[in-house]
């Protein structure tokens, strides 16, 4: 099995980012061949300026070194150092019915919160696609988001062996684990940069503490009996506990006696014993390890889809 995942380098790593996606790749290391992909093309979408994007694609692989990313495990790479993902795209994108890309609800919500309604936007799926297909990789965990841009990369990989021969390009399945398919941001909304509700994992003390403290509470008090299946305080604060430890909070939501604002300094305490070795890391991690990590994936990469685009180009003809 081969796995490739993506995220976009586009700002501060949340929990949203960690649980849904660093924490699932980091336990599946070693287990499958993964390939992990930072996917600088997909940002230039909504990054626009050189600085900010050069600094945001340094800090993702800080922040997944950070998370336990064993460079030896898998490989981590850009995806801008591996042309074979732009050159895969054009071709797919023309066995890409418009009608496929029109439906993708993804555009129509980055549209929606003001992002330019550009080309690159509206065949950002093809690419994805191609991330994916290059690789031949079966299976790509996600959190529930992306599951339509997986099913497009699926649909584009039959389009492409019913036009140019069975088999050529592999379909693949999207891997959503449902516990963590969806973390709620401090209003309850998915967590993303973009809604302006994240809780940074590497963010200054006073930042995680103000985010912590912001997150939505009905207007129960301290005695009331509180449902903790409806609490965004505990749905958070459950992601870092174990099942016996998830079970015990559960219950003193339940018997009254615990108000919104200790539950809150509780979750604040579990975070930082949580992430404090990881945040130590980040601190120590040298530049040379984060250079020396993409350079190893960008080569294993490299290999694979090269062998990939020859049978692509083959096949349409372009040798
Ligand atoms: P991106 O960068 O938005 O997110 C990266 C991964 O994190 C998951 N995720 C979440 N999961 C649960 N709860 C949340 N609040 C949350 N926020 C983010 C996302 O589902 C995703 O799995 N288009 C992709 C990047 C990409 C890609 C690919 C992914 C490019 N090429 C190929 C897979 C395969 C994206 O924008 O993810």
């Amino acid at each position: 099995m081969r796995i490739l995942t993506g995220i976009q380098p586009s700002g501060t790593t949340h929990l949203g980012n960690y649980f849904g996606y660093f924490k699932q790749n980091v336990d599946l290391l070693g287990e499958e061949e993964n390939l992990l992909m930072i996917a600088d093309l997909h940002a230039l979408t909504s990054v626009h300026s050189g600085d900010e994007l050069r600094e945001y694609r340094q800090s993702l692989v800080r922040d997944f070194l950070a998370c336990g990313f064993d460079p030896n495990k898998g490989s981590l790479f850009f995806q801008s150092y591996v042309p074979g993902h732009a050159e895969l795209a054009w071709i797919l994108g023309c066995v890409t019915p418009m009608g496929l890309l029109e439906r993708a609800v993804s555009y129509k919500d980055k549209v929606q919160r003001g992002l330019e309604a550009n080309a690159g936007l509206f065949t950002y799926p093809v690419l994805q696609a191609a991330d994916i297909l290059i690789y031949d990789a079966d299976t790509v965990p996600v959190g529930k988001d992306q599951v339509q841009h997986i099913e497009m990369a699926s649909d584009i990989a039959k389009k492409f062996n019913n036009r140019y021969g069975k088999d050529l390009l592999v379909s693949p399945v999207p891997r959503v684990v449902k516990e963590v398919a969806l973390i709620p941001g401090i209003d309850g909304q998915k967590m993303s940069k973009s809604y302006g509700n994240i809780i940074p994992m590497f963010g200054e003390e006073k930042v995680v503490e103000k985010a912590i403290m912001g997150i939505v509470t009905d207007s129960k008090g301290v005695e009331d009996a509180k449902d903790p299946d409806e609490s965004i305080v505990f749905a958070i604060h459950a992601l870092m506990l174990d099942a016996a430890e998830q079970k015990d909070l559960a219950d003193k939501y339940r018997n009254g006696g615990l108000g919104y604002g200790d539950a809150k300094k509780m979750l604040l305490e579990t975070f930082f014993d949580y992430f404090g070795p990881m945040r130590k890391k980040h601190a120590d991690l040298k530049e040379s390890e984060l250079e020396e990590a993409v350079q190893m994936g960008a080569k294993h990469a490299k290999g694979i889809a090269s062998q990939t685009m020859e049978r692509v180009i083959t096949a349409v003809g372009l040798v």
